[in-house]
């Protein structure tokens, strides 16, 4: 029988798990046998039993929940010990980031392991439900409002009161992508004026459908800034300089900024300085997602948060996490999806192949070799 491991995510700072009870009870339904880690879920709010009930078993520990499985779901990428534990010809799917750790995809290699990094799955429509980046991203546009609400010492929504009137927040959102676009959504839903910027074109249409005023420098650089894959490229120095003028007489009237612009397999743009920062009032709030790619703002810091005269500059890491529940189980779904398709549904066993697309974008090794183009 084909086994799905579940182990428990070693990292201090992951609180997300790679399977919810429906996950399971799917798996099961495919005719697969899952394993879960004793306490895997915790930081998610799944208990072991709500696990068992779904009909997976709880190993106690790493050792016995990864040895015998033929598939081994992660959210973030193994440590040594885990590869280690992995028979030879195993699967591994999670959000390896192979260039953070440019070893790592040899390790796999070497281990026999078949690993696919699902922040690689190629943006075409059948491989949405497989998103990884678009489901996690979302949330993490959310929760970047929330926490800028909870860290602003004002109301967001315009109040008039007997005691006077409260103006609403003005909020920017630097990149409106799939993260961008939730936060602008959230912060409209506070009664927040919101106004957004990307490099893309095609963002405008989607910043006004949600309420939102689009402002960004628009030249014939920016008619091409879209890659095929739907993501934006790295802009020239004229259209950054350009930019810089836009961004800082935009920001120098807004009390919330939250910041999203990413560019794959670079480092994020940077586009609030610390001169930007600054021109903010007093009390005013950047929240930086990009800070684990180098963030868009000069001032932020990985994980901290940061009080320049009275603007706070919060760096949080992996935003998702801080939403656990609903990120591992939009998380734990999008594995799903990519796993079932690699099922024969009548013997339960897998199938993988490796000319599909879906499977040449994600894949880093293949039988003791590092095949991803990019890794090679
Ligand atoms: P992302 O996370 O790589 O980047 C976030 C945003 O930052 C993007 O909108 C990007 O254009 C923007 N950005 C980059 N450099 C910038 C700069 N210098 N100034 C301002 N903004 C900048 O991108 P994300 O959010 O993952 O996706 C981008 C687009 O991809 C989506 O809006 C959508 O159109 C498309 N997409 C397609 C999917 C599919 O067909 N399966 C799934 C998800 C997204």
């Amino acid at each position: 029988m084909t086994t799905v491991a579940i182990p428990k995510e070693r990292r201090d700072e992951e609180t997300r798990v790679a399977a919810s009870p429906d996950t399971v009870k799917r798996f099961i339904k495919l005719g697969l046998e899952v394993v879960v880690e004793a306490g895997a879920g915790a930081a998610s709010a799944v208990s072991d039993a709500a696990y068992e009930e779904a009909g997976a078993r709880i190993a106690k520990n790493a050792a016995e929940t990864i040895k015998e499985a033929d598939i081994v779901l992660k959210v973030l990428r193994p440590l040594d010990d885990e590869i280690a534990l992995m028979k030879r010809g195993a699967i591994l799917a999670a959000i390896l980031a192979p260039t953070a750790d440019p070893q790592s995809a040899g390790k796999y290699a070497e281990a026999g392991i078949e690993a696919f990094a699902m922040e690689y799955m190629p943006r075409i429509t059948r491989a949405q439900s497989m998103d990884v980046l678009s489901s996690q991203s979302n949330l993490a546009g959310y929760k970047a409002v929330i926490d800028a609400a909870a860290a602003y010492g004002r109301a967001i929504p315009m109040m008039m009161t007997a005691a006077g009137s409260i103006a609403p927040a003005r909020v920017m959102v630097l990149g409106a992508g799939v993260a961008g676009l939730q936060a602008i959504a959230t912060a409209k839903r506070l009664g927040a004026i919101v106004s957004a910027t990307d490099v893309r074109p095609i963002a405008k249409e989607q910043v006004e459908s949600l309420g939102g005023t689009f402002v960004m420098v628009e030249s014939e650089e920016s008619e091409a800034a879209e890659t095929a894959g739907g993501y934006a490229k790295e802009m020239s120095e004229d259209y950054k300089k350009r930019q810089a003028v836009l961004v800082a007489e935009t920001l120098k009237k807004q009390d919330i900024a939250i910041c999203t612009a990413l560019i794959p397999g670079r480092k994020a743009p940077l586009l609030i300085s610390e001169e930007m920062a600054r021109s903010m009032k007093r009390g005013s709030i950047i929240v930086d997602l990009a800070v684990e790619a180098g963030g868009n703002c000069a001032l932020s810091k990985a994980g901290e948060v940061v009080d320049v005269d009275g603007v706070k500059i919060l760096g949080h890491l992996s935003v998702p996490g801080r939403l656990a529940s609903d990120a591992s189980a939009l998380y734990a779904r999008n594995l799903f999806n990519f796993i079932e398709p690699l099922i024969n549904t009548e013997t339960g066993a897998l199938e993988i192949d490796w000319e599909d697309e879906i499977i040449t974008g994600t894949a880093l090794t293949r039988d003791g070799a590092v095949v991803h183009p990019s890794l090679t």
